[in-house]
């Protein structure tokens, strides 16, 4: 899932709902501090849990390199609290929960995902929940996730939430009088169901003790142009003001969740000009302020605290597919001296357009997770796992190959041509992909065959 917006005119871009840690080795991990204790960073000295659901689908389409690696566990249901015969899912909350205690593992990352009307400007993962069903997801979502991971045999354990991607997001660029409104998040604004919801899972999550918020912060080709750079700061800040322990209950925010945007862009810089022209005028920046995740992300943290978040919040960047090594990738700033030319021959993201989200053709994996790799960074982290798809390239019809009735968005479709989102240009996904969630085991070839650094 994934909105962006683009320049003035901003573009929804779909960033699919898309992070994790290691741990550096050798030495053990230090003793969790005593439970209720928070610590600044919940990623220094962890050990995060591995997914052995995703590890095992990893490392049997061969994947032993990256299967010891952290995913997120995402909650994007409500079976997928209890996980049910029949429901599709493997493992419950509390199964993941008595998994990582039984290894040894010291911090685990979920994610919250299942508001009422979710994805409002993307159809590839609709929720179950409809735009009025926020009672709903308090009593038979949130309250049920908050009672399991507030048990007592947790209470070591570091629980990382990760706060309801591309919601917030939505709210700033795709309502109103932008050109890339749509109804359903319109809908959302008005009836304030996200933000209600984000406050109660913030409010009751942040009660327990353990347990770290982040909250999601879309990606730079979203939100890092002006108009929605500060407005969306603003947002946050009045939502979570607006609950039980206000701006304490946020341990930092997540940027690139399920998204493809490059950590760093070696060979193209935002202050670089061709012929006295800046980049920003190129037909790819399309005058952003940022064309990399990380000097994005710590540019808004600064602008957080400055909205009122606390001068210790941390961030965390999804890298599990914004590799984007190869042999496509540059190895050098181009000499051209055509503007549009230079920026598409010297930058490392590949895609047609920074708005496109959907299985993009090319990725790699990123960065490892690791902790605390930069400035006001808390962790790289895998939260959307490699190898699960962003959405399927045709309709699938609720049935065996879509047992939760997702839907489709032609952004998945290699032969569509786009919209006002990502700028009328070509979704740039591959074929014959499942639903979203679903394991595409063509796309997780090509993102380790593409892996920088390299595996
Ligand atoms: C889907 C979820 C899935 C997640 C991780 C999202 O796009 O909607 O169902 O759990 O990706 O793959």
């Amino acid at each position: 899932m994934a909105t962006v917006a683009m320049g003035a005119a901003m573009v929804t871009v779909a960033a699919t709902p898309s992070s994790a840690s290691t741990v550096p080795a050798p030495e053990a991990a230090p003793p969790v501090a005593a439970p209720n204790a928070r610590v600044d960073n919940p990623y220094s000295g962890a050990k995060v849990y591995v997914n052995p659901d995703w590890a095992d689908k990893a490392k049997a389409d061969g994947g032993s390199k990256i299967a010891n690696q952290p995913t997120g566990v995402w909650l994007d249901t409500i079976d997928s609290i209890e996980a049910p015969e029949g429901s599709g899912y493997e493992t419950s909350l509390a199964g993941h929960l008595d998994n990582a205690v039984a290894g040894g593992y010291t911090a685990i990352q979920f994610v919250i995902y299942n508001l009422p009307g979710r994805d409002c400007a993307a159809l590839a993962s609709n929720g179950e929940l409809g735009p009025e069903e926020i009672d709903r997801y308090k009593t038979e979502y949130i309250d049920p996730i908050a009672s399991i991971m507030g048990n007592s045999k947790y209470a070591n354990l570091r629980i990382i939430n990760i706060i309801e991607i591309d919601s917030l997001p939505n709210l700033i660029t795709n309502t109103g009088s932008r050109e890339q409104a749509t109804p359903e998040c319109d809908v959302m604004k008005a009836n304030g169901n996200y933000v209600t919801g984000v406050q109660y899972a913030l409010s009751k999550l942040y009660a327990l003790g353990n347990t770290y918020n982040y909250i999601d912060a879309a990606h730079h080709g979203w939100i890092g142009w002006d108009d929605n750079f500060g407005s969306s700061a603003e947002l946050f800040a009045s939502t979570a003001k607006g609950a039980t322990g206000g701006v304490e209950t946020v341990a930092g925010f997540i940027t690139n969740t399920a998204n493809y945007s490059a950590l760093q862009e070696p060979y193209l810089k935002i202050t670089a000009s061709v012929g006295g022209t800046s980049v920003r005028e190129s037909d790819w920046v399309d005058w952003n302020k940022y064309v990399d995740e990380l000097s994005f992300a710590q540019a808004f943290r600064t602008k957080l605290v400055s909205s009122g978040f606390k001068s210790n919040i941390g961030m965390l960047i999804d890298t599990g597919r914004n590799g984007w090594g190869g042999s496509a990738r540059p190895t050098k700033v181009s000499t051209s001296t055509d503007l549009n030319t230079y920026v598409d021959d010297s930058r490392i993201d590949r895609r047609i357009h920074a708005g496109n989200w959907c299985n993009q053709s090319g990725a790699g994996i990123g960065e490892r997770p690791k902790a605390a790799p930069a400035s006001g960074i808390d962790a790289y982290v895998w939260i959307k796992p490699p190898g699960e798809s962003d959405g399927s390239s045709s309709l699938i019809p609720t049935g065996p190959d879509n047992p939760g009735g997702k839907g489709f968005d032609r952004m998945c479709d290699p032969t569509y041509e786009g919209n006002s989102r990502n700028g009328n240009s070509e979704s740039g996904a591959l074929p014959n992909s499942p639903v979203s969630g679903a394991w595409f085991s063509a796309q997780f070839k090509e993102l380790m065959k593409n892996a920088y650094p390299a595996l």
